[in-house]
């Protein structure tokens, strides 16, 4: 399997990051609640140069609630700032500031004594492609960016985009590369919808999301495809084996038969992955935290 990114692209958004992140008093790195390993990006540390740093993990609306506490919990560890969110709803995102001021206290205490209160807090969006970064940009800007940009007298850069008096953003997020060499990575952002399906045929998808499907979630699997027992996962057998035959077993539930009465498996994991990215089949996590 093999995920194109182009050089350019990732050459451009080093540049981007490297010109910006003096500028910047935090970073804010967006990721995907339900794949929080293989949506982030592999150079991030290296790229935002030790700047203080807020994980939102977003589509929580998506996620494990009990995995998504335990990421919350395992980010913190880490030393990171976490906030929650589902943009699309707008659900945790106007906690941003005051997350970004809680990550920084030390720093903006020391404005404080230096006199400098009212100095204002610059953050960059990071994040790649699919995570909801432009959904999250627009729920903690709203209107407000043409509004304060239109009125006369206004100096502020139109590079910066006001959160609230005294935070502002990078106005465009830099688009990340994910980390593409590593097969399970490429799963997880297909399945997800974060890379095209094209780059793997859609029936062996199907066969690994429904093997991790039934070993992880496999009350989901029962009841969306009200099958009374899953079929036993055989020693020795390999994914994609067991994924066809629960493939095999969701489909005749579903009546996708063709002739001579083997089921139309190809069409069972196209419906598949659109439930499982539609959400009909439950809230998932592929990854754990260690
Ligand atoms: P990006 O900038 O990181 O590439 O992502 P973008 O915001 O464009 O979001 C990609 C899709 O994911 C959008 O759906 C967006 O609505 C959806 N999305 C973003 N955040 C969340 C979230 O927290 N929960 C859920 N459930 N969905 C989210 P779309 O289908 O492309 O557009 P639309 O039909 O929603 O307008």
């Amino acid at each position: 399997m093999n995920i194109q990114w182009y050089p350019g692209h990732m050459t451009k958004t080093r540049r981007m990051i490297a010109d910006q992140i003096k500028n910047v008093d935090a970073v804010c790195e967006i990721i995907d609640a339900r794949i929080p390993v293989s949506s982030r990006n592999p150079d991030v540390d290296e790229l935002t140069a030790g700047k203080p740093r807020l994980v939102v993990l977003n589509r929580v609306d998506q996620a494990d609630p009990e995995a998504t506490k335990k990421w919350a919990a395992y980010f913190r560890t880490k030393g990171y700032a976490v906030l929650e969110s589902d943009a699309k709803s707008g659900m945790g995102t106007a906690k941003f500031s005051a997350a970004i001021r809680e990550l920084l206290a030390e720093k903006l205490r020391a404005y404080a004594e230096k006199g400098m209160a009212g100095r204002v807090v610059r953050v960059m969006i990071l994040g790649i492609p699919n995570v909801g970064k432009s959904t999250f940009i627009n729920k903690i800007a709203g209107r407000k960016t043409a509004k304060t940009e239109d009125r006369p007298g206004v100096t502020r850069s139109k590079q910066w985009v006001p959160i609230d008096r005294g935070l502002e953003l990078l106005d465009t997020p830099g688009i990340l590369w994910p980390k593409f060499e590593d097969q399970s990575v490429g799963l997880n952002l297909a399945y997800t919808g974060a890379v095209k399906d094209d780059i793997l045929d859609i029936e062996t998808l199907g066969c690994h999301l429904m093997t991790y499907l039934g070993t992880v979630y496999p009350e989901a699997l029962q009841s969306g495809y009200k099958l009374t027992v899953l079929p036993e996962r055989e020693q020795q057998e390999n994914d994609v084996a067991y994924g066809y035959r629960l493939l095999e077993a969701a489909g005749r539930k579903r009546g996708f038969l063709i002739s001579g009465g083997d089921v139309d498996t190809e069409r069972m994991a196209k419906i598949l992955l659109d439930e499982f990215r539609g959400g009909k089949l439950g809230r998932f996590t592929l990854e754990m935290p260690e």
